[in-house]
């Protein structure tokens, strides 16, 4: 029986960089982790993030963003393609090759830093002494691991629709919609949330026709809606993606090649829709499935998420839980985070994590990001804020990059002028949101980054220029 300092439970992004971080400070650690690979007969590190998730779905944005840009955009500078083709295997192999050099270079980051990495499903025992027992099951294979402290990494699964089973051949969840080889003429989502969003300018690109049904009758609920509203009208407008609000959802029939849709319309009116895929994206649940949480008294809540406190205690002593499994955004780097602060909280250091400072960023054309406070939340709360706001289209670098669209908005104390959120919709905005959560962080004032230099010609000048508005000086709005 392997005796370890800390055990890891799942190698996503939580799981895999907590091991590392443990290692790095001296434990003896082990992680273990179930995922295969996409033919389903390898081992596969990184979780969801890696083989299903962040990395898959950027790979296929990009291609089809350069597709689209051969198609629409290359005129305008003087190039001219001849006749444009598309191949979504040839596309689906090049992400499949970025996930496989990525989930191989956890691999040797196990080897380098010397983390026992062990395949298979992993649950909880009981306990022997001061450590926790473990049982790892590889295809019926089982052997028992015991580790003084267990950080529980397991991750989140695609939340189900009861009105139809995923197939991953017509009805797919995030895995089906990374794999398509085929464009579909007609493509259904359900869910406008980030997965709706990101996966239905993909296949829009590349010559679908992407029909997007929505519950809410607020499109992306959790963004600023100024920003909100204007995405709202890239997507619908200009780029064609038929987006439903307020939907309800009656009857899905997948049939041998269609999926057929019934629902009844924000008016009122009951309508079908029939489509060749259908994306279902509704939101993930916590996955403590396999785990055995019961036999050791792990605490779950009613929604199925592992209970921990604002350090990623549980109600054991020595058991932690981190990620997509426990309260909070369902983001890679929030587990990352999570995972180096519980390996350094088990050495006795004391790190800190700032939930008020994770960014969110929707990888769509254009970008949206933001982090801290909406304006609306700022509202709710009855705190008094002064706003500044700046767009791209006058901005020379976005004009030459054909991107000359987009709103930066820094909303900060009325009084203090500490900045408490900072809104983005435009290009690059996914690099450009640091700038507003090192801010944060260093809890910035507007006027501080309205008097740091900020290069010429670049995309970050729009920021500045928000950061300027926000004490009605800006120079150039
Ligand atoms: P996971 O990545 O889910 O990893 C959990 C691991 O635990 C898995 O490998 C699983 O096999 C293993 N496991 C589960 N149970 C057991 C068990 N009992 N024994 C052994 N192993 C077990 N986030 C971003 O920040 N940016 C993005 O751009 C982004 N894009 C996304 C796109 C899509 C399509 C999806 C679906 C998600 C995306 N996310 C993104 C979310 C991100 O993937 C998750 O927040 C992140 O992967 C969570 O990390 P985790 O380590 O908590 O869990
Ligand atoms: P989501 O929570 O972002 O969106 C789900 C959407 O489905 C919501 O708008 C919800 O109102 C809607 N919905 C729920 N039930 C419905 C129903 N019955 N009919 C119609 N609509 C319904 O969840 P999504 O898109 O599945 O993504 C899951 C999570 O994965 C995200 O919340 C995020 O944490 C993570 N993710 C992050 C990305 C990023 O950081 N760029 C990219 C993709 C996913």
């Amino acid at each position: 029986m392997s005796q370890f300092d800390v055990v890891v439970i799942g190698a996503g992004p939580g799981g895999y960089i907590a091991a590392i971080r443990a290692a790095q400070l001296g434990f003896k650690t082990a992680c273990i982790d179930a995922g295969v690979d996409k033919a389903g007969d390898a081992p596969a590190l990184g979780g969801t993030c890696l083989n299903v998730g962040c990395i898959p779905s950027k790979a296929l944005l990009q291609s089809s963003e350069h597709f689209h840009a051969a198609q629409h955009d290359f005129a305008e500078h003087g190039i001219t393609v001849g006749d444009v083709k598309f191949d979504a295997a040839k596309m689906i192999e090049r992400k499949d090759a970025i996930v496989t050099k990525l989930t191989g270079g956890i691999k040797f980051l196990f080897q380098k830093n010397k983390v026992t990495s062990l395949f298979g499903t992993a649950s909880f025992v009981g306990k022997n002494g001061d450590f926790w027992q473990l049982e790892v099951d590889d295809a019926g294979e089982k052997t028992t691991v015991e580790g003084k402290h267990i950080i529980v990494a397991t991750g989140s699964t695609p939340r189900p629709l009861p009105l139809v089973d995923i197939d991953n051949v017509n009805v797919l969840d995030n895995e089906g919609a990374l794999n398509l080889t085929e464009v579909p003429a007609k493509l259904g989502v359900i869910g406008a949330g980030v997965i709706g969003l990101e996966m239905g300018s993909v296949w829009n690109r590349v010559g679908s026709e992407v029909t997007i049904l929505e519950a809410s009758p607020v499109f992306l609920a959790a963004a600023d809606q100024q920003i909100a509203k204007e995405a709202f009208k890239y997507f619908t407008r200009e780029q064609g993606l038929h987006i439903e609000l307020g939907v309800k959802l009656n009857k899905i029939t997948s049939g041998e090649s269609k999926v057929s849709v019934e629902f009844v319309s924000a008016k009122g009116e009951a309508k079908t829709a029939e489509f060749d895929k259908l994306i279902v994206a509704i939101g993930r649940v916590p996955n403590t499935h396999g785990l055995n949480a019961e036999a050791v008294g792990l605490q779950k809540d009613d929604r199925g998420f592992i209970v921990v406190d604002g350090e990623c205690r549980t109600n054991l002593p020595n058991v932690w839980a981190i990620g997509d499994v426990v309260r909070g955004p369902m983001l890679a780097h929030k587990a990352s985070d999570e995972g180096v602060a519980v390996a350094e909280r088990i050495a006795g250091q004391k790190p800190h994590l700032d939930f008020n400072t994770i960014p969110w960023v929707i990888y769509t054309d254009p970008e949206i990001a933001w982090v801290g406070k909406t304006e609306e939340q700022l509202k709710a709360e009855g705190v008094e804020y002064k706003k500044g706001t700046s767009g791209f289209a006058a901005n020379g670098r976005a004009m030459g990059l054909g991107k000359a669209k987009g709103t930066v908005k820094i909303l900060a104390d009325a009084k203090t002028d500490r900045i408490l959120g900072v809104h983005m919709i435009g290009p690059m905005v996914s690099e450009l949101i640091t700038e507003g959560v090192v801010g944060m962080e260093f809890s910035a004032s507007s006027e501080d980054i309205a008097r740091i230099v900020h290069a010429h010609p670049t995309l970050s000048e729009v920021v500045h220029e928000a950061a300027l508005a926000v004490d009605k000086r800006a120079l150039h709005g």
